[in-house]
C-alpha cells in the first residue's frame, strides 16, 4: 500500500477520511492489511488450534461450532475492519440481499432469539446489525484480528501445523485452517488503460467507501449489470444528474416483492424458524422452496401462464428455483420460461430501443443458467430522462481518460463518478489469492490455473487439515449462502471433533478421491444447460479463467448426503495419527 493511498480511501467501516478527488483505485484485498494492535489475536507468533480466515457468515458459524460448541482455541483473521464479510465490503448505495427472511441467517438459537429484521429483504446496514447481534451473543470480535489479510500458508506434516502469514508480516500456527473467504474475495477489474488518469471519483463496488458520495447533479457511470449494477441503478437513478449503465449482457432480473416486517410477526414466526431453517437444507438451492414436481409441458399453455404468474407475483427466486423441474435441462421448456420473462419485463420499459437492450426478444442465453438478480424498480429507472443504457456487447470500453470513458466506436462519455461493478474472480479467486502452498511447496494458484480440484467441496489434496466453505465445488453460487455454510460447517466441525478425539495429526484427501469428485461436479453440470454459456458458474467471471463448472449442481440435499457418506470411515482421506 502506498502512502498516498493510506488516507485517501476509507477502509470498509469508514474510519478513514475519504478524499473525493482523484483517489487511487484499490483492487486487491492485501492493500487493506495493516497492523494497528499487537495484543490478543493480533499477537505475533500466535499458536491456536483453529485459525479461521474470514469473518462473514461462514467465519461466524465456524467460530460458533469450534469455539463455542467444541471448545477448541479458535481465532479469526479478517481482512476488513469488522464482521459481516460481504456486507462489510459491499456498501455501495442500494446494496441488499436477494435471499428472503428468515432464509438468510444462521440457525443459531441464541442469535435468532436476539434478532429481528426490519423487512423481508434486508440491506447491508441491516446485515451489519445482524452481525453485531452475533457478536453480542457469541463474543466473536475479542477473538478476531481485523485488517489481517492472509497472504501465505503452508502445512508442516512433521509438526502437524499450518504456518500462516499475513500481509503485515505476522505469522501464526494452527492445527486446522478453516477458509471462510467466500466466493467474492478477489475483485475483478478489467485492465482498461488510463484508469489512473481519470480525475473524478472511481471505485470498485466491493471496495466502495462507507461515506456517502453525493451524486446530486453529477454525471455517473455504472459498468456492469450483476446484482451490484442493478441495485446501484435503483439507488442512483432517482438521484443522479445523469446516469449511464454500461451493459454487456442484460441481467434477466426478477421482482423481489419487498415488505416491512413487524417484531410481533417475527416473534410468532420464530417458533418455526429452527424447522424452517432445517428445511432449507432439503430444497435444491437452500431456499424455502424448490422446483415443481411438474415439467413445463405437463401443463396446458393457460395453466402454464397461471403458474408462471403465481411465481412472478410471489417474487424472489421462485421464478428461478421454484419453476418447472425441466427448464434447466430442456431447451424448449427453457424458451417458454424466457418468453414469459421477456413479456413481463418488456412491458415495463417505454423506449423501444432500450427495451431491446434490456429485455431482448431473443434470449441472450438460456434463462436461469446465469443467476438472475432481484429488483424492485430496476427497469423503471430507464424510463427516466436522466438514465441511459449503453450497450457495450459489440462496442467495448477502450480506455479511460481524465474526463471519462472511450468506447471502440470512438464515442467519449463524460463522468464525475464511476462505479466499476465488474464483480469478482468468482469462487476460486479467494483461495488462489491467499498464497496457499501444498505440502510440496507448490502454489494453489499455479495448480488451479487449468482446473480446480477439491474433495467434497470442502478439502483439497496436499493441503491437510484445511477446510473451505462456500467456495469451489460446493453448492456455493447455486445456493443461499447461510444454508451451504451450515451443511458444510457442521460436517467440518464433526471431522475436527473426530480428529481431536481419535488423536489424528492430520487428514489429507487423496488425489484419486479428488478426481472422482471433479467427475461428479462435471457430470451434474453436463446433464444440464449450464455448460452452454461461459457464465460465472463456468469460470466466466473474468477472461482468462478456466472454463469449468466450479459449483456442485446437484442441490443441497444431495450434497449433504454426499459429504456425510464418507464419515465415519474418512473414505477418500489419508489419515495420519499423532505419534504416541
Ligand atoms: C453484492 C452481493 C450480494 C449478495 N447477495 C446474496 C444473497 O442475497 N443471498 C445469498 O445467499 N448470497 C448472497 N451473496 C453471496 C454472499 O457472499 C454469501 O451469502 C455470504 O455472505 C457468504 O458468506 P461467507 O462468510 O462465506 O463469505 P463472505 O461474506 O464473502 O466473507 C468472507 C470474508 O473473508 C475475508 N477474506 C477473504 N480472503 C481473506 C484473506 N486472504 N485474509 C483475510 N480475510 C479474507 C473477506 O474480507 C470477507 O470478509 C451476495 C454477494 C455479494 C457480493
Ligand atoms: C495517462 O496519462 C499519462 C500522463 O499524462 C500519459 O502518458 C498516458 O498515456 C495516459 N494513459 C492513457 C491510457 O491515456
Ligand atoms: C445477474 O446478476 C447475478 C448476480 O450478481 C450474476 O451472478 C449474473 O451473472 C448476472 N447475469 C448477467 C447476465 O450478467
Amino acid at each position: 500500500m502506498t502512502e498516498a493511498m493510506d488516507d485517501s480511501i476509507g477502509a470498509p467501516n469508514g474510519k478513514v477520511k475519504v478524499e473525493l478527488t482523484n483517489p487511487k483505485l484499490r483492487t486487491q484485498l492485501h492493500e487493506y492489511g495493516r497492523r494497528n494492535r499487537t495484543d490478543g489475536p493480533y499477537a505475533d507468533n500466535l499458536a491456536v488450534d483453529a485459525l479461521i480466515v474470514g469473518g462473514g457468515f461462514a467465519g461466524v458459524f465456524m467460530f460458533y461450532q469450534l469455539k463455542k460448541q467444541l471448545g477448541i482455541n479458535t481465532v479469526i483473521y479478517e481482512a476488513g475492519t469488522d464482521l459481516g464479510g460481504t456486507w462489510r465490503w459491499n456498501c455501495y448505495p442500494g446494496a441488499m440481499v436477494d435471499s428472503e427472511v428468515p432464509e438468510y441467517q444462521l440457525n443459531i438459537p441464541e442469535v435468532i432469539k436476539a434478532h429481528n429484521w426490519p423487512n423481508n429483504y434486508p440491506n447491508y446496514h441491516d446485515l451489519r446489525d445482524y452481525f453485531d447481534t452475533c457478536d453480542k451473543v457469541l463474543d466473536i470480535k475479542s477473538q478476531t484480528a481485523f485488517e489481517s489479510v492472509v497472504t501465505g500458508a503452508q502445512f508442516n506434516t512433521e509438526e502437524g501445523r499450518w504456518s500462516v502469514e499475513t500481509a503485515d508480516g505476522r505469522t501464526a500456527k494452527a492445527k486446522y485452517l478453516v477458509v471462510c473467504a467466500g466466493f467474492a474475495a478477489k475483485r475483478y477489474v478489467p485492465d482498461w488503460p488510463g484508469i489512473e488518469n481519470f480525475t473524478g471519483i472511481i471505485h470498485h463496488s466491493s471496495f466502495w467507501p462507507d461515506e456517502e458520495i453525493s451524486v446530486d447533479g453529477k454525471k455517473c457511470a455504472i459498468i456492469g449489470t450483476g446484482a451490484t449494477g442493478v441495485q446501484l441503478t435503483q439507488a442512483w437513478g432517482p438521484k443522479a444528474g445523469h446516469l449511464k449503465v454500461f451493459q454487456r449482457t442484460p441481467n434477466l432480473t426478477v421482482p423481489m416483492r419487498q415488505r416491512d416486517l413487524t417484531v410481533e410477526e417475527q416473534e410468532v414466526a420464530k417458533k418455526w424458524y429452527p424447522e424452517l431453517l432445517h428445511l432449507r437444507e432439503h430444497c435444491f438451492g437452500g431456499f424455502l422452496y424448490t422446483f415443481s414436481e411438474k415439467s413445463t409441458f405437463d401443463d396446458s399453455p393457460e395453466e402454464r401462464e397461471q403458474f408462471y404468474e403465481k411465481l412472478w407475483q410471489d417474487g424472489g427466486f421462485r421464478y428461478w428455483l421454484g419453476n418447472y423441474k425441466d427448464y434447466l435441462f430442456d431447451p424448449k421448456a427453457n424458451q417458454e420460461a424466457y418468453n414469459f420473462w421477456a413479456k413481463k419485463q418488456r412491458a415495463r420499459i417505454d423506449d423501444p430501443k432500450k427495451k431491446d437492450i434490456l429485455a431482448p426478444l431473443d434470449m441472450p442465453h438460456y434463462w436461469g443458467i446465469k443467476r438472475p438478480c432481484l429488483e424492485y424498480a430496476y427497469l423503471e429507472q430507464f424510463n427516466r430522462d436522466n438514465v441511459d443504457i449503453v450497450d457495450i456487447k459489440n462496442n467495448a470500453i477502450v480506455n479511460f481518460d481524465e474526463t471519462g470513458i472511450n468506447l471502440e466506436d470512438g464515442t467519449h462519455h463524460d463522468f464525475d463518478v464511476i462505479c466499476i461493478a465488474t464483480g469478482f474472480d468468482v469462487v476460486t479467486g479467494g483461495m488462489t489469492a491467499m498464497g496457499l502452498r501444498n505440502i510440496n511447496g507448490e502454489s494453489l494458484e499455479d495448480q488451479w490455473k487449468s482446473a480446480a480440484y477439491t474433495y467434497l467441496g470442502t478439502t483439497v489434496a496436499g493441503y491437510p487439515n484445511m477446510f473451505h466453505l462456500y467456495g469451489p465445488q460446493g453448492p456455493t453460487l447455486l445456493s443461499n449462502g447461510p444454508t451451504t455454510v451450515e451443511v458444510q460447517g457442521r460436517w467440518i466441525a464433526d471431522v475436527i471433533k473426530r480428529c481431536e478425539r481419535d488423536g489424528i495429526r492430520y487428514i489429507n484427501p487423496t488425489d484419486e478421491a479428488s478426481k472422482e469428485w471433479k467427475k461428479k461436479i462435471n457430470h451434474l453440470s453436463d446433464i444440464s444447460l449450464f455448460p452452454t454459456t461461459k457464465s460465472t458458474y463456468m469460470g466466466g467471471s473474468k477472461p482468462d479463467k478456466a472454463f469449468e463448472q466450479t459449483n456442485y449442481a446437484g442441490g443441497l440435499h444431495n450434497y449433504g448426503e454426499d459429504i456425510r457418506k464418507v464419515l465415519p470411515s474418512f473414505e477418500g482421506f489419508h489419515v495420519v495419527k499423532a505419534a504416541a
